[in-house]
């Protein structure tokens, strides 16, 4: 069918505009309305009439943003105002003296809103629109004059071609926007796979990739980088549409600018400084690195009257923590094999300071990781710590040290002997044997401390009782006497009561905990509390087949096949039935039975930080109502419950099953119901 020269225009602007709102929606909302096929047919669509009617073409279509033909070097660009850099503090103490230098200046005693953000670790940008379409894209350069990328910024379609206005709104004559570039860490990981399945150079990491893939000549290489881009401010403009930095982040993200979710608004410099904390940790959760937290005095009159010196602003800091990562030797990689009988490889290392802590040792993750990364003993490697989690090698330093060797993970047991398997699509080594000395003593200590969480004792104790050979199993904890406690070097008559009082109050806990404490394959916390209380007891569960168990929440097949699989062996059941008759609890009391309520059967998800609940508290509120809360989003979920800051991989999860998404709002509306 040919269309008319009308019809293709009319269907044309169409399409640019349905493709413009789907990819606004994908990107700068995270909201997607349509499938990825289903864009990808309107796109194809639109591509395919711009072919036939080459008088259409058009320099802000959407289609420009991908495989423009190459770019012969880059043009130089002068910046509308120069774009400057930003100044460094380290410690809180910095951060609250500039607080007072600024209110000095200001020289008054007039209120000082701050905003912070993530500092983005990436490649700054300037993007010019003119009547709201983009017109000119520029790196930094020297901060007067970059490089006119603008046909490689194009094809990154968290870039916006054209401003999204409000009905009735004119776009402003002219507006530069700033902001900055930068790859996902999931991004990066794949490029650098795919980089060295070619043979080819990978990138040392996600900021390097980003200002390279932003300097490609050929634009289809751009194209296909995955980058991303944040907007967190405003260079050239006419007319302020804003009086505050925080009004004219809200007023970019009303007009499709990608602006960071995290940016934060403060009263106080104590509110600023627990942001920075929390940030410090809290980083290694975000799918794109960030080096510091950005902290901007609020009101522009201010920022005026506070000005720059060397292009560096007074009303803006760049808050950066101590280094997290330290250089040192690679002793020796160790097995330590878990309750679960895999194998964990762990490194010692020479002793190295990092961020104020001494580290010794450090988890590495599995043979395929080390291997990838290839860590060798004897090796100098990169370690990084982040708050309290235990330090990770991220890396050897190149060359290897002479005479090292790829990582060999042992082909037998370190403890019993038993020949190690690698089960089909795991990523973990195991160690067969059931009775392998270290599955028994790594149960146990699980149990007493996260299962049961018996106070005065802990992993040592066990230890020690595994190795004179008087608690090797469960039941044997709970016949544990005083008397024997009392022979062990250290105990006391008192003591050695306490600790035998202790293990038996535990037969009180409830039965998820047991659950959980059984080492059942898979089975953490969450699962264990949502099998009991679907089951109510283990008679039931026991019963149940492998279809039934994958009727609990957040249990699919995989999982429900390990837990029959579990429940199937004999000696299992034998466990099951002492530990039993020695008086644990093996069904849900009155305390843990789920409430019957408007909401039963109703199973919903909290992400991000809600306004007027902690979390904890819409939690209890839903299960009042007879409704589960849990962990992750799965087909079973009714909704998740979105807040500020949402966790990504939850967002995700629901685009994934079409999970329906609930604002706070919604959430009061259901809970009043
Ligand atoms: S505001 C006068 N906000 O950090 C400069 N910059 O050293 C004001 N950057 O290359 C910049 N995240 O591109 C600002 N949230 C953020 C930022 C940020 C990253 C970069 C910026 C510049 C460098 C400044």
């Amino acid at each position: 069918m040919t269309s008319s020269a009308t019809e293709a225009a009319e269907r044309v602007a169409e399409l640019r505009r349905l493709v413009e709102y789907h990819l606004y929606r994908y990107h700068v909302l995270d909201e997607p309305e349509i499938s990825d096929a289903e864009y990808d047919r309107l796109f194809d669509e639109l591509l395919a009439l711009e072919d036939a009617h080459p008088e259409l073409a058009a320099d802000d279509s959407p289609t420009r943003r991908v495989g423009a033909p190459p770019a012969e070097g880059f043009r130089k660009v002068q910046h509308l105002s120069p774009m400057g850099s930003l100044e460094k503090v380290t410690t809180e103490e910095s951060l609250a003296k500039w607080v007072d230098d600024v209110r000095k200046r200001l020289d008054s005693d007039e209120p000082v809103a701050l905003v912070s953000e993530p500092k983005i670790d990436g490649s700054a940008i300037s993007l010019l629109y003119e009547r709201g379409v983009l017109v000119r894209g520029a790196t930094r350069g020297d901060g007067y004059r970059g490089e006119d990328v603008t046909t490689n910024l194009r094809t990154i379609r968290a870039v916006l071609p054209r401003m999204v206005l409000p009905a009735g709104e004119e776009p402003p004559a002219v507006l530069e926007v700033r902001g900055e570039v930068y790859m996902p860490l999931s991004g990066f990981r794949e490029l650098n796979e795919r980089l060295a399945a070619e043979g080819k150079k990978t990138a040392p990491n996600p900021r390097n990739a980003a200002a390279g893939s932003l300097r490609q000549l050929n634009p289809a290489i751009t194209a296909a980088r995955p980058l991303s881009v944040w907007i967190h401010g405003m260079g050239h403009h006419e007319g302020l549409p804003a009086d505050t930095h925080w009004e004219a982040l809200q007023w970019l993200r009303e007009r499709g600018f990608r602006t960071n979710p995290l940016a934060a608004r403060h009263e106080t410099i104590e509110s600023v400084a627990e942001t920075c904390r929390e940030w410090e940790t809290r980083r290694l959760e975000l799918d794109y690195e960030i080096d510091g937290i950005v902290v901007k005095v609020d009101s522009f009159d201010q920022q005026r009257r506070l000005g720059a010196l060397h292009d560096r602003p007074r009303w803006a800091r760049a808050f950066k923590w101590a280094p997290l990562t330290a250089n040192t030797k690679l002793l020796k990689i160790h097995i330590r094999v878990g309750r679960t009988g895999a194998l964990n490889p762990w490194a010692q290392l020479e002793p190295v300071e990092v961020g104020g802590v001494t580290v010794q040792t450090a988890t590495l993750h599995n043979e395929e990781d080390i291997n990838r990364k290839d860590i060798r003993e004897g090796d100098t490697v990169i370690v990084q710590r982040a708050g309290d989690v235990i330090p990770q090698v991220v890396g050897p330093v190149l060359p290897h040290a002479p005479g090292t060797e790829p990582f060999r993970m042992p082909a037998q047991c370190p403890l019993c002997g038993a020949d190690v398997v690698k089960p089909e699509g795991e990523a973990m080594h195991r160690c067969p044997n059931r009775r392998c000395p270290s599955r028994g003593l790594e149960t146990l200590i699980h149990w007493v401390q996260a299962a049961m969480d018996i106070e005065g004792v802990g992993e040592q104790l066990v230890r020690r009782l595994w190795a004179a050979g008087i608690v090797t199993s469960l039941p044997a904890l709970y016949r544990l006497t005083k008397e024997q406690l009392v022979e062990l070097d250290g105990y006391g008559e008192v003591s050695a009561q306490k600790a035998i009082d202790a293990i038996h109050a535990s037969k009180e806990r409830p039965f998820y905990r047991v659950l959980f404490g059984l080492n059942i394959p898979q089975v953490g916390w969450v699962t264990a509390r949502n099998i009991a209380r679907h089951f109510g007891s283990i008679d039931t569960l026991m019963g149940a087949t492998q279809e039934q168990i994958e009727e609990v929440e957040g249990v699919g097949p995989d999982r429900a096949e390990a837990i029959a699989g579990w429940f199937s062996d004999d000696e299992n059941r034998a466990l099951v039935a002492e530990l039993r008759s020695l008086g644990l609890r093996f069904e849900v009391g009155e305390h843990d039975r789920p409430v019957e309520g408007p909401l039963s059967g109703k199973s919903y998800v909290i992400t991000g930080t809600l306004e007027d609940f902690s979390r904890e508290e819409a939690k209890a509120a839903l299960e009042a109502l007879g409704a589960k809360v849990s962990d992750s989003v799965s087909k079973k979920t009714t909704g998740l419950i979105v807040g500020e800051s949402p966790g990504g991989s939850k967002v995700k999860g629901a685009q994934k099953h079409g999970t329906p998404v609930l604002t706070e709002r919604e959430l009061k509306t259901l809970l009043a119901r």
